[in-house]
């Protein structure tokens, strides 16, 4: 396969097959719609937007492998350079630039590099579009807001969330009704 990107995807989707069907479904959304947010962030932001993708697709790989969270973006770091390494289709220099993205993900509330803020990013707009109806976590709060800004949304849809759906009133952060509160990180 000539399209490195696609072959990533490739193996790590055989990684999440061997998952439960519902830990599947929580992988396959998760990881690919966080792979787009970045291409998408990298294009508005002026960075590459398949290294962006790239990093994406792995930042929660060590999640896939293990089904744990524990460290999981340390971990996820090496273990994204392992796979990239023997792929022998990436520059060490990009496998470098994701490997530091993966290890800060889970950090938002600190600034990094240009990528490792894209895939930080593209994880919150995952998060918290995946359903309307359930409150945004509050430790992704300040950055949502910030995205929806710079990407010019002003529905207040995506911002009143929490309970909609029951009746609850619209207070628009707090703790998230989780499905998984393993998948959430
Ligand atoms: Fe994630
Ligand atoms: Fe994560």
């Amino acid at each position: 396969m000539s399209n490195r990107l696609e072959h990533l995807r490739y193996t790590i989707d055989r990684l999440i097959m061997k998952k439960q069907p519902y830990q599947a479904r929580y992988f396959f959304t998760h990881l690919y719609s966080v792979s787009y947010f970045c291409t998408l962030l990298a294009h508005r932001r002026g960075l590459d937007a398949e290294i962006a993708s790239t990093a994406g697709m792995l930042h929660d790989i060590y999640q896939v492998t293990t089904g744990t969270t524990e460290k999981h973006a340390l971990h996820g770091a090496e273990e994204s350079e392992k796979i990239l390494t023997s792929m022998q289709s990436y520059t060490d220099e990009e496998i470098e630039i994701i490997k530091n993205a993966v290890k800060h993900h889970s950090k938002k509330r600190k600034i990094h590099e240009p990528y490792d803020e894209i895939l930080k990013d593209a994880d919150v707009l995952s998060h918290s579009l995946y359903n309307v109806n359930y409150a945004v976590i509050e430790k992704d709060a300040e950055r949502y807001e910030k995205l929806l800004v710079e990407l010019g949304c002003t529905s207040d849809e995506l911002r009143e969330t929490g309970g909609k759906a029951n009746g609850a009133s619209n207070t628009r952060y707090k703790p998230r009704l989780n499905i998984d509160e393993s998948c959430a990180l």
